[in-house]
């Protein structure tokens, strides 16, 4: 199964991305994650990178393309993959046509994730992560079970995004209504968009994002 998650900054692609690895055994690939790998290593990517990251522009197509070129031939991306982040232009969801098609793969459903802008950004300002074992959680959505500790490895340091700020946040849904958005018509054009109702509780969206996958029959690879 490979499915792409759609939908702009703070929708909760990643959050729900964790949970169809989990539950299919699949791969999640975030380039927002790979990037901010490549700036923290230093490399010739992430000092291209950085800034535009730090502005909320999109990352040039070409360096992006050929890092995702990469990753999907990787072998943990038999069984299938989840992109999370990805395709954000139309020249990336025309170039993942043409990968897929080079590596005899097909694209099982594309997801969007609708939600108002206006939660997005209470989404975002509230969002942080265990330094340790970077899972996720939220101030007021999703906070550990113990405050300061984190759920999964007990850590005690947490950390939150250079980008996740008010200002840079308006820049990345403007760049998302701007060069994203127009992929919507793109995959509708091929009958693979499917949206679910990303305003709803974590775990609603996540049924609604399975309850999708089992109608297309496209979970059978189900661990
Ligand atoms: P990236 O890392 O992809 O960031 P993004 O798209 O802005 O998405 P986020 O990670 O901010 O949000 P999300 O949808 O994953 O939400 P999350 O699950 O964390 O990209 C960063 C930058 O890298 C880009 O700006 C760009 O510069 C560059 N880049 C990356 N890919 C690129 C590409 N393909 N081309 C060019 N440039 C690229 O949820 C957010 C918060 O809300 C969390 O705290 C969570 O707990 C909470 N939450 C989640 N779901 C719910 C819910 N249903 N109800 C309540 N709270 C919820």
């Amino acid at each position: 199964m490979n499915i792409i998650l759609l939908g702009p900054p703070g929708a909760g692609k990643g959050t729900q991305a964790k949970r169809l690895e989990e539950r299919y055994g699949i791969a999640q690939i975030s380039t927002g994650d790979m990037l901010r790998g490549e700036v923290a290593a230093g490399s010739a990517i992430g000092r291209k990178a950085k800034a535009i990251m730090e502005a909320g522009e999109l990352v040039p197509d070409e360096i992006i393309i050929a890092m995702l070129s990469a990753r999907i031939a990787r072998p943990d991306c038999t069984s299938g993959f989840i992109l999370d982040g990805f395709p954000r232009t139309v020249p990336q969801a025309e170039a993942l046509d043409v990968m897929l098609g080079e590596h005899g793969l097909t694209l099982s459903a594309v997801i969007e994730l609708k939600v108002d802008d206006a939660a997005l950004i209470e989404r975002i300002a509230g969002r942080f992560t265990c330094a340790a074992c970077g899972a996720g959680y939220h101030d007021v959505f999703k906070p550990p079970k113990t405050p300061g500790r984190c759920d999964v490895c007990g850590g005690t340091a947490f950390t939150r995004r250079a980008d996740d700020n008010r200002e840079t946040v308006t820049a990345r849904l403007a760049a998302y209504h701007r060069q994203t958005a127009p992929i919507l018509p793109y995959y509708a054009a091929q009958g693979r968009l499917h949206s679910v109702d990303g305003m709803a509780g974590i775990e609603a969206v996540t049924a609604a994002v399975e309850g999708v996958l089992d109608r297309l029959e496209v979970g059978v690879t189900e661990k």
